[in-house]
């Protein structure tokens, strides 16, 4: 591995704190904070880079362009600016000054100091797994809370405003909006003139509009128009005009901007909260292909419960201080959990940075029947690859962020598999594996006729066998395996014929290229097969199980003699490849399942490898050594080379932390990704793909994976947490075979009685129950 030395040498640069950041940060500065992340085309965020204030730059979406979004306080008169950066000509005001950001599952509230007054800004992103419905709003809030800090009285206006730039990332696009006040509800609506249906250009929707809201309480004002007057106005007068201009224009042409103002009066103590809500909704939502070639227009979920957006918006206004209630009954449930003692230190913070990220990935629909009424049978989620693609239902970044959606509500994976799965079983793909996704453009998801996507075989086919089975385990519910039997069962006998030795193609990680007989490919293939067999026997198919089950376990004895280095050191990357290795990730699902067919003899060998691969890395393990020696040969820059020889992926560092036998090293793991989300190397929303030499994400090359919601994958520890699984299989079985649950519970009476009944689907009620009796105890003692 002559590749790794020279590049442990490299790993000097560690980050030191900015100077220039003068707030607490709990749990730390992070590259780019949240602030209203609920979908792909609702994602605004702080790009901090090496500690940066809510005034001193410009929210971002993902991408990194501007969103316009504009905050002042005035005091005694006085105008602090608190959010984003306004110049506004021929007036005078200051910048308030924060104190502290602190950070959750579910919220980023900085504290600011304008003067004889503070501000909190919480920016609300809820996260409701219990209810899909709430889960697909595409909206968040912003409260503003002011309290003044000498003792005395101090007379207070508060002022926001967005942009024309909340729509298109070109601003030449002409917009035109409206203000409408729907009982007590104040609404800026904008939108593009232009409008292509399922349009997504440069990852912005060409289609929908935006919210902008708040509600009508004494002391509101609102006006339209350029942004310099109407900010303008504010500073000079304290309140605005209640007037709109109606010149409708492109988005940079005199920037119209869509203002609120909030009059607290003299204040001596802690004001109520000024709450706003900013959404991006557009209806329909998604293009889906369905049996026979017919194509269907989805809509987001929570249309079916709201008769008009108006509805929807005055319901998530009106019941912000129970969603206060229950994110933090969220945030404090995944506090628990992942802070308990057997989780390792710092660990909380990847989760909590992770979550809304993750979420602002899918979108859940549901289609309309004949007479148009929503079919409230046939609710389906969708998501967006991110960044490295935009790819809709890309299988194996659903199967990366499936440990979030397990944990959280697995409903919410079955809602992600099913257009998968209806898809292929309606005959609309030729090929005899599972797809890789379902179309190159979110949100459409029309599919490959012609099976022309990216061949990704073994991967996927591994992939969607293993997400079926522990749903199913988590759930109890087995009709996913009912329905769709056959073509499990196809996928199934096309592992058995290729998993062993996967020919030359890609994996997951796509970007590094394809390579035959990779050993951690193979794996996922394998386990695939086993959760087959307990499919089968769920499906009351014994013949099928058994001979899977034999398969299966033939299939690792020969795996592990194919993928071993000599003298039994590691497994390679790929066979026969003597100083290959990488992280065989892929273990998790065998633990995930707990199937158990690879032997404890195995995680532990590679446990000591990785150990002794860590020692001196700030940043993570490298993924694997592939270009170190494929690309040696190439007219490369030595620097690029180390880089994509070092490079690794957060999510499957945490898969692979997950699998380990040795808990320092799981520790130590965990702290270099860690290490990484707090290291401040660039703006960006959390990059899962970086370098190991310098923890930097690269996002001026053309390689940035950014904001991709694979980032549920750190949730990975949270899912065979023992204490989770209080009762479960993991911490009893005695061996290969004798622990496997096949989770079909009260499903299928042909269930093997050997098979003991899944723990997990306990934890996953356990948790839900949890939250619910959170809730309902934070109301009560709020009453
Ligand atoms: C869903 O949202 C509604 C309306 O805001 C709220 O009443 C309800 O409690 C939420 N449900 C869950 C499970 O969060
Ligand atoms: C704004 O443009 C949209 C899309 O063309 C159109 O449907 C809507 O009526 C327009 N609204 C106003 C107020 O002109
Ligand atoms: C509307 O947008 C589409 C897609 O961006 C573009 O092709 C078309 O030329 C635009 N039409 C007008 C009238 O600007
Ligand atoms: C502006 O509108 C608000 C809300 O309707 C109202 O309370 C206020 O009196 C209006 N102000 C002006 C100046 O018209
Ligand atoms: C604000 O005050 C400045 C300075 O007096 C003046 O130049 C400007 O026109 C005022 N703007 C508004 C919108 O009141
Ligand atoms: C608010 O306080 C200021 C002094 O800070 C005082 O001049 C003003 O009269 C007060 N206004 C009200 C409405 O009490
Ligand atoms: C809608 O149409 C279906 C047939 O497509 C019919 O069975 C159903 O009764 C209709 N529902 C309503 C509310 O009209
Ligand atoms: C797949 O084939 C279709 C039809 O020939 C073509 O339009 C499309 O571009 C192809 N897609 C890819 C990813 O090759
Ligand atoms: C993959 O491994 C198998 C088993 O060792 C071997 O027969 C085959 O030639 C290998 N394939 C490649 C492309 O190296
Ligand atoms: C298992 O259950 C499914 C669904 O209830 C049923 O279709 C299937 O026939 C059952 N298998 C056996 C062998 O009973
Ligand atoms: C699966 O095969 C293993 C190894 O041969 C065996 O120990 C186990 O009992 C089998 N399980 C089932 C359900 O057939
Ligand atoms: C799943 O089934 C098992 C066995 O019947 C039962 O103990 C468990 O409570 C069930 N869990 C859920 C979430 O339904």
């Amino acid at each position: 591995m002559q590749g790794l030395s020279a590049l442990l040498l490299l790993a000097a640069a560690i980050p030191t704190s900015n100077a220039a950041v003068t707030w607490t940060a709990t749990p730390f500065n992070p590259a780019a904070v949240p602030l209203a992340v609920r979908s792909p085309y609702l994602s605004a965020w702080l790009p901090q880079g090496s500690g940066a204030a809510l005034n001193a730059g410009w929210p971002n979406f993902w991408t990194g362009t501007i969103l316009g979004w504009a905050g002042f306080i005035n005091v005694d008169g006085t105008s602090y600016n608190f959010l984003g950066v306004p110049s506004v000509p021929s007036t005078t005001f200051t910048k308030a000054v924060q104190t502290d950001l602190t950070i959750t599952s579910t919220q980023s509230t900085f504290s600011m100091t304008a003067g004889p007054v503070d501000l909190t800004v919480q920016f609300l992103s809820p996260i409701e797994p219990g209810d899909l419905v709430n889960l697909s709003l595409p909206f968040s809030y912003v409260a503003l809370t002011a309290v003044p800090n000498d003792g005395k009285s101090h007379s207070v206006q508060l002022y926001t405003d967005i942009s024309g730039e909340w729509l298109s990332a070109d601003d030449s696009m002409t917009i035109n909006w409206t203000t409408t006040t729907t009982g007590n509800v104040i609404t800026h609506i904008s939108q593009l003139e232009n409008q292509t249906l399922f349009g997504d250009i440069n990852n912005r929707m060409q289609q929908g509009a935006s919210y902008y809201s708040v509600l009508n309480t004494p002391g509101t004002t609102y006006q339209v128009g350029q942004d310099i007057v109407v900010r303008a106005q504010f500073i000079n007068h304290s309140t605005l005009t209640n007037t709109s201009d109606t010149n409708f224009r492109g988005i940079s042409d005199d920037w119209p901007v869509f203002a609120f103002a909030h009059d607290l009066g003299n204040i001596s103590s802690l004001s109520e909260p000024v709450v706003i809500s900013i959404g991006f909704a557009r209806d329909p939502a998604v293009e889906y292909i369905t049996a026979g070639g017919a194509v269907q227009h989805r809509s987001s979920y929570f249309w079916s419960r709201y008769a008009t957006i108006d509805d929807a918006i005055a319901t998530f206004l009106g019941d912000y201080s129970n969603a206060v209630m229950r994110a933090k009954a969220f945030d404090t449930k995944v506090l628990t959990d992942s802070s308990q003692s057997s989780m390792p230190i710092n660990y909380h913070s990847i989760v909590l940075l992770s979550i809304r990220q993750a979420f602002g990935g899918i979108e859940i629909t549901i289609s309309k029947d004949s007479n148009g009424s929503y079919n409230t049978s046939d609710v389906t989620a969708f998501l967006k690859e991110i960044s490295s693609s935009g790819y809709i239902s890309t299988v194996d970044n659903i199967f990366s962020a499936w440990p979030l959606f397990l944990y959280t509500n697995p409903l919410i994976g079955k809602a992600l598999l099913l257009p998968l799965l209806e898809y292929q079983a309606a005959g609309l793909y030729s090929n005899k594996w599972a797809c890789h996704d379902l179309g190159p453009q979110y949100p459409k998801a029309t599919g490959y006729p012609n099976g022309n996507d990216t061949d990704m075989p073994v991967e996927e086919s591994g992939n969607m066998l293993i997400m079926t089975l522990s749903y199913t385990q988590w759930s109890n519910d087995t009709s996913l395996i009912h329905s769709y039997y056959n073509l499990l069962n196809q996928w199934a006998q096309y592992l058995q014929a290729n998993t062993l030795a996967p020919s030359l193609q890609l994996d997951s990680d796509a970007i590094a290229g394809p390579l035959a007989n990779q050993t951690n490919l193979a794996i996922k293939g394998i386990i695939g097969i086993k959760a087959m067999s307990e499919m089968s026997f769920t499906n009351g198919d014994n013949t099928a199980g058994s001979s899977y089950n034999t398969t299966a376990y033939q299939y690792v004895e020969k795996w592990q003699s194919l993928a071993m280095a000599p003298g039994g050191l590691h497994l390679t990357l790929a066979y026969g490849n003597d100083s290959s290795w990488g992280l065989t990730y892929n273990m998790y699902a065998d633990k995930l399942l707990n199937t158990n067919i690879i032997p404890e003899s195995v995680y532990n060998l590679q446990t000591s490898w990785y150990k002794e691969k860590s020692g001196d890395l700030q940043w993570g393990i490298p993924l694997d050594t592939r270009h170190s020696y494929t690309f040696t040969g190439l007219l490369r820059s030595r620097r690029t080379l180390q880089l994509e020889a070092n490079r690794h992926t957060a999510g499957w560092e945490i898969w692979t932390a997950a699998t380990v036998t040795d808990t320092s090293l799981q520790t130590a793991m965990v702290n270099m990704v860690n290490t990484y989300a707090s290291g401040q190397q660039n703006n960006e929303p959390f990059g899962d793909w970086y370098d190991t030499t310098d923890g930097d994400t690269e996002c001026s090359s053309s390689v940035c994976f950014k904001a991709r919601p694979v980032v549920g994958a750190h949730l990975a520890l949270l899912t065979l947490s023992p204490s989770n699984i209080s009762t479960g299989p993991s911490s009893n079985t005695s061996g290969p075979g004798s622990g496997g649950n096949n989770g079909s519970g009260g499903g299928n009476s042909t269930t093997p009685a050997s098979k003991s009944s899944s723990a997990s689907p306990i934890q996953a009620a356990r948790w839900l129950l949890g939250f619910t009796a959170a809730t309902c105890f934070a109301a009560l003692s709020s009453a």
